[in-house]
């Protein structure tokens, strides 16, 4: 049977990750945003969720160090070998907030979840779109005041929406397109920074 051709296996950011000992190219993304917005570094306590297969853990864990906490959660199982200070828990990340609450308060929330693609671009958007706004959600219950959020999302209608909800809980919110990147998605990331005392949380 031939074998389906893909074009990002060996392409040269993922040969560039796998030499680093990453576990994907999507580190080069958290790499940059944390670059431009200083979101890590030692002592933080860092909730990863859509973790699989773990770069940004990687990532995130080294940034914290063993002062920090990294507690990643995904639907799978995160496979490889993680420091001592990275907890990892398999679930639904919006439906997990019982076992993740008792790490908190915590200083950067990050989601790079993304819905399996369906085939309908509307509907892949809507559900990157509900995924985005339940990490929202759990970022301004469990991120301290001050803290920080960055999460994934489709591009779609839905995106002024979205984004003000982020400006409502954050004192700043920015608009990302890392360039790690791949020139055909349609994802940005949209970052909160400094979650506002008593922040009301956004309506579905
Ligand atoms: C692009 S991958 C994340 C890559 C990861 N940041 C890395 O660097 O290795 C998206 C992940 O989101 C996860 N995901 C999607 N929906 C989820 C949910 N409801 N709860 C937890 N994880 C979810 C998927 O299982 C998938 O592993």
């Amino acid at each position: 049977m031939a074998r389906r051709h893909n074009p990002y296996v060996g392409d040269p950011a993922t040969r560039r990750a796998r030499s680093a000992g990453y576990a994907a190219r999507s580190v080069f993304k958290l790499e940059e945003l944390d670059r431009r917005l200083g979101l890590l570094g030692p002592r933080r306590r860092v909730l990863d969720l859509g973790a699989a297969p773990g770069s940004w853990t990687q990532y995130a864990a080294a940034r914290v160090g063993r002062s920090g906490r990294v507690i990643a959660v995904d639907l799978v199982p995160i496979a490889i070998e993680l420091p001592a200070w990275v907890t990892t828990l398999t679930g639904d990340a919006l439906d997990i907030e019982g076992a993740v609450a008792q790490f908190a308060p915590f200083d950067v929330v990050l989601s790079d979840m993304a819905p399996k693609t369906s085939g309908s671009r509307v509907r892949d958007q809507e559900l990157s779109r509900e995924l985005f706004v339940g990490a929202l959600e759990v970022a301004s219950r469990l991120g301290r005041p001050g803290s920080s959020f960055i999460g994934k999302l489709f591009m779609s209608q839905a995106f002024s929406q979205v984004r003000e909800a982020v400006a409502g809980l954050y004192t700043r919110c920015r608009v990302m397109r890392p360039a790690g990147t791949r020139p055909n998605s349609a994802e940005v990331f949209l970052a909160g920074l400094e979650l506002r005392l008593g922040a009301p949380l956004p309506g579905r």
